[in-house]
């Protein structure tokens, strides 16, 4: 491997498992994050870390210089979609400006390809599930339009610009290293497998069950749920073929293109803990589908990669082992 990887948010959760990823193909990774939702113990020691936003310009092109820098996957931002709705702005500047800025930086510094973390909340309540990424675009969050006009920046540059990209749009990303390197470590969680991860481990008493009328076979909301570590996996094959196709840019969905239902979910919480955690019946949360699940037909026609994790309890093993882990640390 040529060159170094850049990686934004690589103390965060899907980052960190990037940056294994990465370093486990023999990649050079620098990683440049703020540190205020992730962890340096996060980062792989193998890694270089730059503590600065992703904005400074100054910093950020003298990391890409001093590293050697020819690609860049950009995992930093904001990803709380209610908090998003309370403070849109926040999300203009964390997700679209700040990209705009990281962007820039690349080019400035002659980076050749750019990995962006997008997200199926730029479909918004799609039409036709599976979901296929020419299906129309129109997010109900200002999480999602934040991405997706990140997306539209990257596709205006690469035409102006000699750099290629690749935007994964990631369906419910869950579960953590198999080999306990990493894991969701963020505090106030709102996704639902790691709230059942913490409930399974005494951090908290129930589960809510966001709203049971949904059209769908049980009545709670269907989530196409992708582990993380094949998520790392795919990012890592589509930057060989932003290197092996430079003139190529490709938009793809990262799911397993299978669905599971809340009480599925919960289910699979309960088989593997040998445990009854309680359910809450609740009303419905603003804004969430009744189903999303990824028409995945691209990414494997594109890429090598395959699912190598896409087993719902191991997702949730997965989860609930680094979540035990995440306890001894903190000593709870
Ligand atoms: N849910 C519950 N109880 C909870 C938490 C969630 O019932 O305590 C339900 C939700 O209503 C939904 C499902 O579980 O039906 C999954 O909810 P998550 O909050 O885990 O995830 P979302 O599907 O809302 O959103 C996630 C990411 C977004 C991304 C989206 C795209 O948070 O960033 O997936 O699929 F855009």
């Amino acid at each position: 491997r040529s060159g170094a990887v850049l990686v934004t948010g690589g103390a965060g959760y899907i980052g960190s498992h990037a940056v294994l990823a990465l370093l486990d193909a023999g990649w050079r990774v620098v990683v440049v994050d703020n540190l205020v939702t992730g962890f340096d113990w996060a980062v792989d020691k193998r890694a270089s870390l730059v503590v600065a936003n992703i904005e400074d310009e100054a910093n950020v092109r003298a990391a890409m210089r001093e590293h050697g820098v020819t690609a860049v996957m950009h995992f930093a931002g904001s990803v709380v979609v209610p908090e998003s709705v309370a403070n849109p702005l926040k999300y203009y500047r964390n997700n679209t400006a700040a990209s705009r800025s990281l962007i820039e930086s690349a080019v400035a510094e002659g980076v050749k390809h750019f990995l962006f973390s997008s997200t199926a909340a730029t479909y918004g309540i799609p039409e036709v599930v599976p979901v296929r990424e020419d299906s129309p675009k129109s997010p109900i969050n200002p999480y999602g339009m934040s991405k997706l006009m990140t997306e539209h920046m990257l596709r205006d540059v690469a035409a102006a610009h000699p750099i290629n990209y690749c935007a994964l749009r990631y369906f419910n990303v869950a579960g953590a290293d198999p080999q306990g390197r990493s894991g969701q470590s963020t505090a106030g969680a709102t996704h639902l497998i790691k709230i059942a991860a913490e409930a399974a481990t005494g951090k908290r008493g129930h589960v809510s069950v966001f709203g049971t009328d949904f059209a769908t076979p049980d009545g709670t909301g269907v989530r196409d749920y992708i582990h993380v570590s094949d998520l790392a996996a795919a990012h890592v094959d589509a930057l060989d073929l932003l290197i092996a196709r430079p003139e190529e840019n490709h938009t793809l969905n990262a799911g397993y293109g299978k669905g599971f239902s809340v009480l599925q979910v919960l289910d699979a919480v309960d088989r593997v803990t040998n445990l009854k955690i309680e359910r809450r019946l609740e009303g419905r949360r603003a804004g969430d589908p009744d189903a999303l699940v990824a028409d995945n037909s691209a990414i494997l026609a594109a890429l090598p990669w395959r699912p190598k994790h896409d087993d719902l309890d191991g997702i949730v093993r997965d989860a609930l082992a680094w979540e035990r882990a995440l306890g001894e640390r903190d000593g709870s």
